[in-house]
């Protein structure tokens, strides 16, 4: 090879490595996420990345993003159809930010139509393959369709974190009654739920119920998914409470909603395209709502989920 090709390939690799890392740099200048303790002693960020609703070269390019601003939780669901796609985005964030794998904390979940022992089973092997991953961080049973076989798949992901496959197991969607039925057989507690949680829905009793069962709540749809479902006022972004909660610490109303459910020890996973709400996303460890903003949020509690099509 003429050294002037060779000095065209030195060039073009620079080029390539400046790419490669391009956006992770703030990866370091950044304070890590703060982390809480499960009831198994592991440790889970705070503040992760959601992934409903994204799918393809959307959902990589985003997941990647995510994990070189400074995201280290990332939750994705076999429902969402996007686990390949969340994989290569994983794949990628660890090249460009030059972190490890452990470092991350990946979750799963497991959908209603694999319910039962064997389709458990297969289901997690193909979430593993999917992923592009050893094992996963966090594996939850999707939502409890209660003539789906729950016992039976309780039993298989507590085979799987027992041989060391999952570091934490866990529901979604699963309401006090349901969490007790599971505890009646379970011999692993679950460490995590994973509920609606926003302004409009604010969940206290739940909360109150998971941490005298000591498991973890997690608030998905944070920011109510970007809907406006209800009237001029409950649009979440223009919140007229919100709004001005938002002016007073020099944050926007999504930094307002995330503080305000972190602050409440309870873990969430907003998502979003957009690399500067990323970081905006991330940006809500250096202030904290007072006692009169969480009295003007509370009033917002319609109690009930603004997502009937789902729940
Ligand atoms: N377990 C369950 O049953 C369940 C159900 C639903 C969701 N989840 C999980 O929870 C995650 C979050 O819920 P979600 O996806 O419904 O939505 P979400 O996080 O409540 O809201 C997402 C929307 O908010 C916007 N957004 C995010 N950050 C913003 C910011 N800083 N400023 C302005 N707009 C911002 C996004 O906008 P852009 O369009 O700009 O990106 C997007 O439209 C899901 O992705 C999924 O992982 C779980």
């Amino acid at each position: 090879m003429s050294r002037k090709i060779k000095m065209i390939f030195a060039f073009a690799s620079v080029i390539l490595m400046t790419n490669a890392v391009q956006g992770c740099s703030r990866t370091e200048e950044q304070a890590p996420v703060p982390r809480v303790t499960l009831n198994n002693g592991v440790e889970m960020p705070i503040i992760g990345f959601g992934t409903s609703m994204l799918s393809g070269e959307v959902a990589t390019k985003s997941v990647a993003e995510a994990i070189c601003v400074g995201f280290r939780l990332i939750d994705t669901a076999t429902t969402y159809g996007n686990e390949a796609a969340v994989g290569e985005g994983i794949r990628l964030g660890i090249e460009r930010s030059g972190i490890d794998r452990e470092e991350l904390f990946i979750t799963t979940k497991l959908w209603a139509d694999d319910m039962g022992y064997e389709k458990a089973m297969a289901a997690f092997e193909k979430s593993l393959e999917d992923l592009g991953v050893d094992y996963i961080d966090l594996w939850l049973i999707h939502r409890p369709r209660p003539r789906e076989d729950i016992p039976g798949s309780w039993r298989a992901m507590e085979e799987l974190y027992a041989a060391g496959k999952i570091r934490a197991i866990g529901v979604s969607n699963f309401t006090t009654e349901q969490l007790d039925e599971l505890l009646s057989y379970a011999k692993v507690s679950p460490a995590v739920n994973q509920i609606e949680t926003h302004p409009f829905f604010q969940q206290f009793e739940a909360q109150h119920d998971m941490e005298a069962r000591n498991i973890r709540m997690e608030a998905w749809s944070p920011l109510v998914g970007g809907n406006n479902l209800q009237g001029e006022d409950s649009k979440i972004f223009t919140n007229s409470v919100l709004v001005g909660i938002g002016e007073k610490h020099g944050k926007s109303v999504a930094q307002v909603v995330l503080r305000w459910i972190v602050q409440r020890g309870v873990v969430t996973i907003p998502r979003t395209t957009e690399r500067a709400e990323m970081l905006e996303n991330l940006d809500i460890f250096d202030f904290e709502l007072d006692g009169d903003d969480l009295q003007k949020i509370a009033a917002l509690d319609l109690d009930k989920t603004q997502f009937p099509h789902w729940n």
